[in-house]
């Protein structure tokens, strides 16, 4: 899976993305960036192809200036980004509401635990996206998929507590990102200046 994440201004969002998206995914296929299309459908995922090329999956988040791309030849995938410094109110009594009894315990025992919150919202996004049905009205911030996994920008994914739901969050001081996939699948991130 290749990856991407530029910061941007709002207007700029959209062609960011379908930027950051052409670039990831010529370096998928090995073709040039001005063959991609990517096309946008409101409240569906966006696409990208080459003609005559191979299938190409793709996700794509934004989030108060930032925009994340992920590109995958063989499989669904997801991403999600949240800015490192969005302020969660009371990110406990959040969790308790919506999220699982376990995800609260773990983010109870977290030092941050507004970074903590971002971590699990982030995860459950790039899974709703990577199983293309968002979040259900509420129905996946509730499941248990485990403990976030940390990882770093060219890191294999983790299991999660699901058979065949791989994960990874990538945090900086800057954002929080996470990405899912149904394989061990290796992330390759580039941080694009723009
Ligand atoms: C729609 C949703 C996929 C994400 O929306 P979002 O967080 O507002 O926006 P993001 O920037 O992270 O993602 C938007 C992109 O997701 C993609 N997308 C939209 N619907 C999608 C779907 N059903 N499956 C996969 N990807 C989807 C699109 O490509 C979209 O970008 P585009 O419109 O420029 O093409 C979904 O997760 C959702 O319903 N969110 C509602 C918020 C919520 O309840 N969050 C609870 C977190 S626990």
């Amino acid at each position: 899976m290749r990856c991407a994440i530029a910061r941007c201004e709002g207007r700029e969002e959209r062609p960011t993305a379908d930027d950051l998206l052409r670039r990831v995914v010529a370096e998928c296929t090995a073709r040039n960036p001005d063959e991609v299309r990517v096309r946008h459908t409101l409240r569906r995922p966006a696409t990208a192809e080459i003609p005559h090329g191979p299938p190409i999956h793709v996700s794509i988040a934004h989030s108060a200036g930032w925009v994340a791309v992920a590109a995958d030849l063989d499989d669904p995938i997801g991403i999600d980004v949240e800015p490192r410094d969005r302020r969660v109110i009371d990110p406990a009594r959040l969790a308790q509401r919506f999220f699982h009894l376990d995800d609260t315990a773990w983010l109870r025992s977290q030092p941050d635990q507004n970074v903590a919150f971002l971590q699990l919202w982030t995860m459950k996004e790039s899974i709703g996206k990577l199983r293309g049905i968002g979040l259900q009205g509420g129905a996946l911030a509730a499941r248990n998929f485990g403990t976030p996994n940390r990882v770093c920008g060219s890191s294999a994914l983790r299991p999660t507590a699901e058979p065949s739901l791989f994960h990874g969050t990538l945090l900086t001081a800057d954002w929080v990102l996470s990405v899912a996939a149904p394989r061990r699948t290796r992330m390759w991130l580039t941080r694009a200046v723009h």
